[in-house]
């Protein structure tokens, strides 16, 4: 059995050992074992204390006062190692997680208008500085605004020629369909405006999506016009060329060459489709221009009295010029796009690309 002196000495020895693994430990959890190692119910103290019982009843309390001592001194170095420890510990996960402030950050792309939203606003504004008003109207139509009011009679063969998308509807209801062109805004715009009880002059801009039954490299079932007409006394051709003109010239930003050609339209009389000299050769002849040096643009005449009368206008007191064009065809001449489909894509690079070139952002 062990005498006090040994005991002492054991516990000395555990001091000993106990300064240099604590002092040592190299983390956190090194630390909690060696805490369960010397202190803990099974641990290194607890064992030469259980040695105690065969002490005398005067060594015993002298014993106690070593160990507790011991016990104590653990103690302290425990606390103190952990609050080196602790400290190294968040030193090095603040290490960890630095981030540097002052990297740049990643960018956030602001969105960009679609340029045929862009383009047909511009046409539209161009006509407004002229003193035209903006006008609109439904997609869906009825056939009486989108043919009969426009001269295009039920047998007519331009009926045919317009792709037409009907709406399925009960048979008793009046045949609806998507608009085939922004000419029936004509006919709504003139009706309301004398039904509010103005007489002409009257000068309209409408611009709007429309619809065609009809799909490949060149054609869209949805596409863009804008419908421009204006009516009243003595309106000539004349005004129309210049109109025309003006127009052109200032959606190109430079003065374009432009001729009328003799046409049909059920809703002029004369009517007269548009050219302008090439704007991508100039007028030489190139790809484009099928080497012409001419490009069609849009369709125009002098509204038909027939038109005019299906609204109550007088043909004889009044007069009035009208054309209709393709929005996304003179995007594409104007910026150089070489495919209508780009326009549907939703390729967001090519949004982008555009909306610099036109320098949106
Ligand atoms: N509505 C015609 C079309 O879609 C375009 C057009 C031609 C409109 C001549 C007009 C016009 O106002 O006078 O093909």
């Amino acid at each position: 059995m062990a005498s006090i002196i040994e005991m002492r000495s054991e516990l000395d020895d555990l001091l000993r050992q106990a300064e240099s693994e604590l002092t040592a430990a190299a983390s956190l959890d090194a630390l909690t074992q060696c805490k369960v190692a010397y202190l803990g119910k099974k641990g290194a103290l607890t064992k030469v204390l259980r040695g105690m019982g065969s002490l005398s009843a005067v060594e015993r309390p002298q014993l106690g006062a070593h160990a507790n001592f011991v016990k104590s001194q653990l103690q302290e170095w425990l606390d103190a190692r952990e609050v080196v420890l602790a400290k190294l510990a968040s030193t090095a996960r603040i290490e960890a997680e630095r981030i540097d402030v002052t990297l740049p950050g990643t960018q956030a792309r602001g969105g960009a208008m679609h340029p045929v939203t862009h383009g047909m606003a511009e046409m539209a504004q161009i006509f407004t500085h002229l003193g035209f008003s903006i006008a609109e109207g439904p997609e869906i139509e009825d056939e009486a605004h989108n043919f009969d009011a426009l001269n295009i009679p039920p047998e007519h063969p331009a009926r045919a020629m317009h792709d037409t998308f009907f709406v399925r509807e009960p048979a008793s209801a009046t045949p609806h369909l998507l608009r085939t062109h922004t000419s029936p805004v004509q006919i709504r715009t003139m009706k309301r405006f004398l039904a509010e009880g103005n007489q002409p002059p009257l000068a309209v801009v409408a611009p709007g999506r429309v619809y065609r039954c009809d799909h490949d490299m060149t054609h869209s079932p949805m596409f863009h016009q804008v419908e421009v007409f204006r009516v009243d006394r003595k309106v000539s051709m004349a005004e129309l060329k210049g109109v025309l003109h003006c127009f052109l010239s200032t959606y190109f930003g430079h003065a374009v060459p432009i001729r009328l050609r003799p046409s049909y339209f059920p809703f002029t009389e004369p009517s007269a489709e548009v050219d302008i000299g090439c704007v991508l050769c100039s007028g030489k002849g190139c790809r484009v221009c099928k080497q012409t040096g001419w490009l069609e643009v849009l369709g125009s005449g002098m509204i038909h009295p027939n038109v005019l009368r299906s609204v109550g206008i007088d043909p004889e007191e009044y007069s009035g010029f009208a054309f209709g064009l393709g929005v996304e065809r003179l995007v594409m001449l104007k910026y150089g796009i070489p495919d209508l489909r780009l326009f549907f894509d939703n390729d967001v690079r090519f949004l982008h690309k555009l909306a610099q070139g036109r320098g949106d952002q």
